[in-house]
This record gives structure tokens, sequence and C-alpha cells, in this order.
């Protein structure tokens, strides 16, 4: 790949479809990007569409008007899925006026109907978000992952293991006593993944208002893809997919209505292609405050006296809520 590219100057990097280049950052609607591509040419569809809910990057939509448009963008995905190859599509609620709408249920008809079969329905827990005053604050979203109604999926699971709790035990009876009872590379991550998300103080912030975290694609990338294959972003943001795909030797593209967020795409796929992008290391333990000694994890309310205690020789309680 690398000497093509030299002998016929071809672009590690296209703004359109070139099947020999290593990524391609379209700027302009996905649909135009989608066109351009042949049947069956992508292993894996990652995105996180817009949730119409009114960002800076989209118009609120009327839901049968969101539901219209994602079908189109769906049926094209599912036209350029390689027969072995796998859709996720990462959504959270739509929210008007406090009342919510879980995208993942209304989405999955379109999948349903197009003949793809679901594998998983991942729920990505995170902490940090809105406080909410009527309703419990949402601390999750969902990723769906599609396939084709086939057996035969790429689905590598030795990746993406994950540290069990107990590597040391062993069998205590049977055959096998005495020898180590779990896997050596770890166990199955789960469908529940406990990744923070990209707020502020997170190493991988850019100015774009909602990206999901690398590690999140890198464990999809890795598990339903192999090395050199394609992973399409269709709605593509600061990049995220792109670069995790290139981190992990595959090729990546995507599409973005937005100028400046293709710039800074190509900015991230640039250092990763250099190996210069900094991002949270897959695995990596989740900051703990109290563990690492952080002052304001002590409650200036702890020793508060409790009002409630009955006091030396008082004998009736007077219990104020
Ligand atoms: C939820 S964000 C994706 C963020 C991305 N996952 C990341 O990590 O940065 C959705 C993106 O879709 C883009 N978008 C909206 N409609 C689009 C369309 N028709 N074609 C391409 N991109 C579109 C928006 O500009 C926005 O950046």
């Amino acid at each position: 790949m690398m000497k093509l590219e030299t002998e016929f100057n071809i672009p590690r990097i296209s703004d359109h479809f070139l099947p020999e280049s290593e990524a391609v950052l379209f700027h302009g609607n996905c649909l135009d990007l989608l066109q351009q591509l042949p049947d069956k040419s992508v292993q894996l569809v990652v995105t996180s569409p817009p949730y119409n809910i009114g960002k800076a990057y989209e118009k609120k939509l009327s839901l049968e008007m969101y539901v219209k448009q994602q079908t189109e963008v769906i049926a094209e995905c599912v036209r350029v899925l390689a027969d072995k190859g796998s859709i996720c599509w990462q959504v959270g609620n739509h929210v008007d006026d406090g009342v919510i709408i879980p995208l993942d249920s209304l989405l999955f008809p379109i999948f349903y109907n197009l003949g793809m079969v679901m594998r998983n329905r991942i729920i990505w827990h995170f902490e940090h978000g809105l406080h909410c005053s009527r309703r419990l604050s949402g601390r999750y979203e969902t990723i769906i992952w599609f396939t084709r109604d086939t057996k035969d999926y790429v689905f590598n699971l030795d990746p993406v293991r994950v540290p069990q709790k107990y590597p040391g035990k062993k069998y205590f009876k049977g055959p096998k006593v005495g020898q180590y009872s779990c896997n050596p590379l770890g166990k199955n991550p789960g469908d529940v993944w406990d990744i923070p998300n990209v707020k502020s103080n997170h190493v991988e912030k850019t100015e774009h208002p909602c990206q999901f975290p690398v590690e999140l694609v890198e464990r999809l990338i890795l598990s339903m893809s192999n090395k050199d294959d394609w992973v399409l972003d269709p709605f593509l943001g600061s990049g995220s997919s792109v670069v995790a795909a290139i981190r992990h030797g595959r090729r990546g593209m995507g599409a973005d209505t937005v100028a400046r967020y293709i710039e800074i795409a190509r900015e991230r796929t640039r250092s990763s292609m250099s190996g210069s992008l900094r991002v949270r290391p897959m695995g990596t333990p989740k900051y703990d405050p109290r563990a690492a000694g952080n002052k304001l994890t002590i409650s200036p309310w702890a020793n508060a006296p409790d009002e409630h205690q009955l006091k030396l020789l008082q004998t009736t309680a007077v219990y104020k809520p």
C-alpha cells in the first residue's frame, strides 16, 4: 500500500471515496458520500447520528421527518455493508420539553424491516451530564449492533477481552482440579460499558459539542473488523471513528456537513497517522477521586450533628422531615 502511494501519488487522506487511500473525509451530506461507495464495500458502519434535540449542527425536525431521513441513510448503509459486516448505531434520547423518546426503540424497526438482526444492545454508562430536577439524570446511552441475518459475521472476542475479577481462581474439583479456571486472555467485556464521556477536561476534547470517546469505537472496530477493512461513519463529527480505525490498521471514512468539523477530523486523522494523537488509552481505569486523595471528596456536611439522633436522657424523638 505505501509503495503504491509513492509511485502513483495517492493521498493517504482523500476528500472523496478513493479505494486505495487510507482515510476519506468528505465535506457534505453523508448520502452523497454513500452514493460513491460500491455495494458491500464496508465492513463496519459505526456512528452517532444527530439526536434531533436542537444542537448547534442540527435543525429540529418533526419525529416523522427525522425517522424518514434516518431511514434513507440506514438503507444506504445496509447496501454498502459487506456480507460479514456490522452496523453500530450509537444513540441517546430525543428530549422534548422533559419528555423523552429512546431513539434506539424508534430506529430498531428500520433495521428490522431492512432484514438486519440485532446482536447486542450495548449500554454505554458514563457519569457526567445535565442534572435534571423533574426526572432522574440520564447517565447512559446505547449502541445497537446489527448484522445481516447470517451466522457468518466477523466477531473477534480476544482483542477486546478485559481482566477477570479473580484471575487466580482455580478449579477445586473434577479433572481440571488445580488448573486456572479462567481464560488467561481475559473475559468477555459484556454489554454494559463504563467509559467516561468526553467533557471539558478529557484529553480528547475538541470544540465539537458531542464527541464519542475513541475508546468506545476502538472496542467495536477491534471486534467487528479486520486489518485493512473499511470503517464508515456517516455522521463523522470530529472524526473519532476514523481516528480509531487508523489506530488499529483499518481504513476510515466519514462525512460531515460542517466544514469546521471536517477540518478538526483531518487534523486528528493526521495526528493519528503520525502516532501523536492524544487519546485516553483503552482499558485505562476510571479516575477515582477518593483513591486519588482529592480533598473535595471530604463532605463538609459529613460531621454535622444528626438532628434525628436521640440525645442523652432524651426519651421522645422529635421527627423533623
Ligand atoms: C452526534 S454528532 C457526531 C459526533 C462524532 N461521533 C464525534 O465523535 O465527533 C453528529 C454529526 O453529524 C453531522 N451531520 C448532521 N447531518 C448530517 C448529514 N446529513 N450528513 C453528514 N453529517 C451530518 C453533524 O454536523 C454532527 O457533527
